[in-house]
Formats: structure tokens, sequence, C-alpha cells
């Protein structure tokens, strides 16, 4: 297994007590394999990539309880220095945000060749740092052209240009493309997608993730593709975790999913989905709920039209239904009703 959350429970500290956020996250990509997380706004998506990447605020964030294990070793354990080599090399992240992700200050091509020349001198085994080749203005002429290489990759038309540009002069879909560039670098084991794109429109968005689904597939990396839309993720992903207020409601290979959805709330995602046949589109009526005082049993609970008494008080566990699908849901829990 390449990465292997279990069990995670982030608490923040607010002004109106501990937001029980994460409540038993469990997660794992094997090597090579393309994996959607998807859920509505303010369901836990960001904040356990954060946990992953260990760049969750505490306080006022708090790891409760948990593992994150990649390449089996634990990352929440993992000193400084071993990270740093992990961070930004084996594991890497394509942004949400381009042009406020990159440095304005810097061209293009210095905030690349700085890139791959500290890649380069990082012993990922080791966590250290060792003396390379790629030192002294040789290094950086043999960085600059992997830079050029890089952004031929991501199919940038003029990337001598684009090199001795500073982000602003480029558009959003170019420091997007810059940033997957960037990302890829590394050679990584595990790319990290927060929504990117989000903030471009609609025809560049499609434009990046055709991309970026490319270089993955060309590249043979694992992906965390991180979205709320479930069309974009069956589009990116080979598997989908349906996350629903700080749990996962449902795992499934992603034709599986579309085809026999389980819980109600992935039902509900599904129905939401605009079609081009003019029927109505079906909303999940409701929120997610206040981390401080969610509801005791299952946490879709209130908005569960499916709902009978005991879901109030009991929280359903993920439990197989077939091969490599899991819900957490009592309709599915024969157990359940028998006891
Ligand atoms: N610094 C913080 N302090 C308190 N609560 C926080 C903090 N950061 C996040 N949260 C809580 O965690 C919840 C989940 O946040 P997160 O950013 O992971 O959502 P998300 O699923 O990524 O949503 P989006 O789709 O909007 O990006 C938020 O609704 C908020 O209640
Ligand atoms: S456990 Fe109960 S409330 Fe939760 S999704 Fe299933 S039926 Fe609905
Ligand atoms: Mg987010």
């Amino acid at each position: 297994m390449l990465l292997f959350i279990e069990n995670l429970h982030i608490h923040f500290s607010t002004f109106e007590g501990t937001a029980k956020v994460l409540n038993g996250v469990s997660l794992s990509i094997r090597d090579g394999e393309r994996v959607g997380l998807v859920g509505e706004t303010g369901c836990g998506k960001s904040i356990t990539l954060k946990a992953l990447l260990r760049i969750l605020p505490t306080p006022p964030g708090r790891i409760v309880q948990g593992r994150i294990l990649f390449k089996e070793r634990d990352l929440l354990q993992m000193s400084y220095r071993e990270l740093h080599a992990v961070r930004g090399c084996d594991i890497a992240l394509v942004p949400q945000e381009p042009v406020g992700s990159l440095n304005p200050v810097f061209t293009i091509e210095e905030q690349m060749v700085d890139l791959i020349l500290w890649q380069g001198r990082v012993n990922v085994n080791w966590g250290t740092y060792v003396a390379t080749p790629l030192m002294g203005r040789a290094g950086r002429k043999v960085a600059r052209a992997k830079a050029l290489d890089h952004l031929v990759k991501v199919n940038i038309p003029d990337p001598e240009r684009v090199l001795r540009s500073y982000p602003v002069e480029l558009s959003g879909g170019m420091c997007q493309r810059v940033l997957i560039a960037m990302a890829l670098a590394s050679h990584p084991s595990l790319l990290i997608a927060d929504e990117p794109g989000t903030a471009l429109d609609v025809t560049t968005q499609a434009q990046i993730l055709r991309l970026l689904k490319e270089r993955v597939r060309e590249e043979g990396l694992a992906i965390l593709y991180v979205t709320h839309n479930l069309g974009v993720a069956r589009e990116m992903s080979e598997r989908i975790y349906v996350m629903y207020a700080g749990e996962i409601a449902e795992t499934a290979p992603t034709n599986q999913l579309f085809s026999s959805p389980k819980h109600p709330y992935t039902q509900g995602l599904i129905a939401s989905i605009p079609k081009l046949t003019g029927s109505e589109l079906e909303g999940i009526p409701g929120r997610i709920p206040d981390y401080v005082s969610p509801p005791q049993g299952c946490r879709f609970q209130p908005r569960c039209e499916w709902a009978v008494p005991a879901c109030a008080t009991v929280q359903p566990r993920l439990r197989p239904v077939a091969a490599g699908h899991e819900v957490a849901c009592h309709l599915h829990d024969p157990a359940f009703f028998q006891g």
C-alpha cells in the first residue's frame, strides 16, 4: 500500500467549543492508483490533505487519533528533516489557486530551477541532504534544461518565454500548467490535487483536467484527486471515496459507485449531477451539521429520508457490501436489523 490513512480524528478549538471535524477517516491508495475524494463544501477534504502534508494549523487544529502511513512510514511521527525529504519530492501537491501559489517576485525560471536543485539534493530514503553534481553555475544550466523539458511535457507552447516570465505576466491556465510541471518535476510516487483549476474558466479547467489525467497515466503515478464535483471525480479516478461531515460514507470502484450507489448521500450526489435530459436537478435538502455538536448517531441522519430511529443514536461503521465496495449505513448492515 502506498498511502494508508487509518482512523483519523481531528478536532478544532473554537469559541463555541471543540469542533469534532474528522471522525475516524480511513483511506488507502495503492501504487499508481487514481483515487477521488468527493464531498460537499466543509466536509473535511482539505483538512484531510493538510493533515497528510503536515500543514494543519495546530492550534487551533489537533490530531486526536489516527495514523498516516506513506510507504509504511508514519508521516505523523516523522522528524521535520525526514518529512522535508518526502514532502515536495515523493509526495507532490497541485494547489487549487494557480497565480497565488507562485512567488510573484521571482521568474518562473528562478522558481523552477531552485526547486529542481533542491529536489536533486534531497535523499528521499534517508531524509538527509547530499551534495550532487547539480551545484554551481553548471548545475543551474542542467536544471534549466530540465525545467524547459517539464514545461514542454505540460503542453506549454512557448516554454522559453514562460521561463523568463513573472507569474503576473501569465494567464491563470498557464500558471496552473507551470504548477503541474513543478509538481511532476521530482517524479513523485503520489500526487495530491485539491480542486485544481476551480478558479479558472470552464474550458481552461477542462484542459487542465485532461492534461493532469494524461500526465498521471503516462508517468504511472498515484493521485488523490479532491473535488466537490462527483462528475469530475468520475473523470479523474478509478476509485472514489465519498465523504460526508468528516466521515467516509462510501467507497467503491468508480463504475460500481455510479451503477450501484448504496449510501443515501451518494445517491443524492449522483442525482444532483446536472444531466442534459432537461430533467429537474435534485439537490440534497439541508446542510452539513455543526461540528461542535454533531448528531450522535449517523451524521447524515437529519438529512436522510430513509432514517430509522436508531440512526439518531448509533454511528454506522464502514462495512463491505461487495468486492472493494464499503458503505457506512445501517440499511446495509444485516446485523443491525437482526439485533
Ligand atoms: N482553522 C479552523 N478553525 C476551526 N474550524 C476549522 C478550521 N479549518 C477548518 N475548520 C472546519 O473544518 C471544516 C472542514 O474544512 P475543509 O477546509 O476541510 O472543508 P472542504 O471539504 O475542503 O471544503 P471546500 O470544498 O469548501 O474546500 C470546516 O467546515 C470548518 O468547520
Ligand atoms: S445510517 Fe440511517 S441516517 Fe444514516 S444514511 Fe443510513 S439510513 Fe440514513
Ligand atoms: Mg477544500
